[in-house]
């Protein structure tokens, strides 16, 4: 298809037909896998994934209806071509070769349980799905959903460094549905475009732990302190008010299945060598004294590129993070203190 192109064109626009065709050439080779795919996040995340054009292979796992996940999903007329792997036998096959593996598996919240409620769960799942990453795809960029996501990712980053193959550019706490809340309420407040408004937050993901910079909203915003302090109230609660407003069916999916995909899009569009992407992201930090925090990130071809850090904060943001800490530190030796306990076998 690509000669056909070429024989109809100009000289000069083949030069540019052919840059375009080195730089697909290049990204052609994106495998993503999704494990925990059949869920209410992994279904609309490999929906949206599938769309994206730098992913050639969608690899989709889960312990269940993957299959036909997978081939509703491979009718859509764009370029990925998509794969369903059920049950533990198969997570070879949906691994090897996974440049991205996103992990949205593990249940979700009801009514009345936070966050942490999960990790008895939860905590099991990532580790066994984290340890088939180490041995089937351990370069790759390993992005964590699964909640209580200030605990799974140390549980991860333990896991990793068991197996030898840790690399702490490489593993991802995903945060971004708090940036993309927080840019839409102070949109929808302010009046602004969505489209250009970016506000970000730091921390971890729940509760006190969530700490929206509103100070560095771009474009900048002001509000009153009872404004702003609901306003921070908001963003911290609003999976909650997903949990409430589900009544009992779970929480947030296809709102974080928009973040999950902006987050993984941009990871690839740093991995195929754009060198502007930011995202606020948990990793592991020496920002604070906390060993996890989410800041803004620049991505890179290797993963974390450069932590640029909390910046300047208000007095207002300043006490928020002293909130933050502790319960941020408690949760990261949770995770830390049960998969000393509980080895991955
Ligand atoms: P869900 O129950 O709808 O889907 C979870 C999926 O995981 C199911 O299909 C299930 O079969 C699968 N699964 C369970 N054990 C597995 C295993 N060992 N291997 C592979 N797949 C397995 O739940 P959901 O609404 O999609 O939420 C998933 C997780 O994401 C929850 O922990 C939730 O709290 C979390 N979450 C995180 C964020 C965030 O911002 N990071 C946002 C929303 C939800
Ligand atoms: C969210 O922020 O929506 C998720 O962490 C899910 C939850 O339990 O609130």
């Amino acid at each position: 298809m690509f000669s056909r192109i070429l024989t109809k064109s100009c000289s000069q626009h083949s030069a540019t037909l052919v840059r375009t065709f080195c730089a697909s050439a290049k990204r052609d080779s994106m495998k993503v896998a999704v494990l925990g795919a059949s869920g209410g996040i992994g279904q609309p995340l490999a929906l949206l994934l599938k769309n994206n054009p730098l992913i050639s292979h969608l690899s989709l796992f889960d312990i269940v209806h993957t299959p036909g996940v997978a081939a509703d999903l491979s009718h859509i007329c764009t370029p990925a071509q998509v794969s369903g792997h059920m049950g533990t036998d198969e997570l070879e096959a949906c691994l090897t070769g996974s440049h991205v593996v996103v992990i949205p598996a593990g249940v979700p919240r009801k009514p009345g349980m936070t966050r942490d409620d999960l990790f008895n769960t939860n905590a099991s799942i990532v580790r066994d799905l984290v340890d088939a990453c180490a041995k089937y795809c351990p370069q790759s960029m390993i992005c964590i959903i699964s909640n209580p996501v200030n605990s799974t990712v140390p549980i991860a980053a333990e896991v990793l460094k068991q197996r030898g193959v840790y690399d702490q550019k490489r593993v991802f706490g995903v945060t971004t549905l708090d940036v993309v809340r927080a840019n839409t309420f102070i949109a929808q407040a302010k009046d602004l475009d969505v489209a250009h408004v970016n506000v970000p937050v730091i921390g971890g993901h729940s509760g006190e732990t969530i700490v929206p910079l509103i100070s560095q909203a771009s474009p900048q915003v002001s509000f009153p302190r009872d404004e702003r302090a609901k306003m921070t109230e908001r963003i911290q609660n609003a999976g909650t008010e997903v949990v409430e407003a589900k009544a009992g069916a779970g929480s947030a999916t296809l709102s974080m299945a928009y973040a999950g995909a902006k987050f993984t899009g941009s990871l690839l569009d740093a991995l195929n060598g754009r060198e502007d992407v930011v995202e606020c992201t948990f990793v592991r930090s020496d920002e604070t004294e906390c060993k996890y925090f989410a800041t803004p990130i620049r991505l890179g071809k290797n993963g974390v590129n450069q932590n640029l850090g909390m910046g300047h904060m208000t007095d207002f943001e300043v006490s928020l993070l002293e909130k933050a800490i502790p319960e941020l530190n408690k949760n990261i030796a949770k995770g830390e203190e049960w998969i000393k306990a509980n080895p991955a076998q």
